[in-house]
């Protein structure tokens, strides 16, 4: 089992968009994957179309940080499926008490990694957190059960401040655990025709010429359309954004086997 977390304390680059649609794509290779909004807005949550009935990961982060451990089913209750193949951990805003209970939490950065080891062994061939815009707890309670992260960086101006702020933060994580943890690759995302994308796509390349995929996101009205009806784009007929998504998976299963 791989837990990758989907990173970037930027807002709007991609995140949510690329776990639902890395998660397809990742079913669609025969994987069985589980999804973890780790976010409060939860806006994956919204993608998978969840219909809000099911206990949350505020829920499952609440019940370990108070009382060490989840109740009787609580953790397979929270497991939603979706119709494409994945599955999820649905999350609201409850998770945003997180930072502040978990301030005055023992071990504070191994709650969801508490929450997590709950899971049967080898239930999943992949985990994939999508994490909040933010370089607070919840992040490093990802980046702490991760052994890879993928940042999605969005082909716009000033795209590149603040990465070497998260690098610094998975390093530090990192250094704590034992260093398993790494980047395993910027992803460039909603690349335009405009000279600006071009610009942060090549200035990709040449500063992280190892780390940035080949396949580029583009910026396309579909992928907002496809997760508006709770689906990912693999699930549209001929869609562009599926197909690279599909890619973009395959470099990375790619990238695994070396
Ligand atoms: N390739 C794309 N082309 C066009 N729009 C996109 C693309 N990817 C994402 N979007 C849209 O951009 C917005 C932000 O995307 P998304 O929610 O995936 O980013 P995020 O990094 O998870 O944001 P946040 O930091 O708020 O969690 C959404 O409305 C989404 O539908
Ligand atoms: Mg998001």
């Amino acid at each position: 089992m791989k837990i990758v977390s989907i990173a970037n304390q930027k807002g709007g680059v991609g995140k949510s968009t690329t776990v639902i649609n890395m998660a397809a794509a990742l079913v669609k290779r025969g994987k069985s994957v589980l999804c973890i909004d780790f976010d409060p807005q939860g806006h994956l949550s919204t993608f998978m179309g969840w219909e809000g009935d099911t206990p949350t990961t505020g829920d499952l982060m609440q019940s370990m940080a108070n009382s060490g451990r989840l109740s009787e089913d609580q953790l397979s209750m929270a497991i939603c499926h979706h119709e494409e193949g994945m599955d999820y951990i649905a999350a609201n805003v409850t998770l945003a008490a997180a930072d502040i209970y978990l301030v005055t939490t023992m071990y504070r950065e191994q709650v969801l990694q508490r929450v997590l080891s709950q899971l049967p062994t080898g239930q999943y061939d992949y985990i994939l957190i999508d994490c909040p815009p933010s370089l607070g707890l919840l992040l490093t309670n990802a980046l702490v059960v991760s052994s890879e992260v993928i940042i999605p960086v969005q082909a716009q101006m000033a795209a590149l401040m603040g990465l070497e702020m998260l690098q610094q933060a998975i390093e530090n994580v990192a250094n704590v655990t034992g260093g398993q943890l790494r980047i395993n690759g910027i992803l460039p995302t909603m690349v335009d025709h405009t000279r600006q994308s071009s610009a942060v796509c090549e200035a990709l390349r040449s500063d992280y010429p190892d780390l940035t995929y080949k396949t580029e996101i583009s910026r396309l009205i579909e992928a907002a359309d496809s997760t508006a009806t709770g689906h990912s784009c693999l699930a549209l007929r001929r869609s562009v954004i599926g197909s690279q998504y599909t890619a973009m998976v395959d470099e990375f299963l790619n990238r695994e086997g070396k």
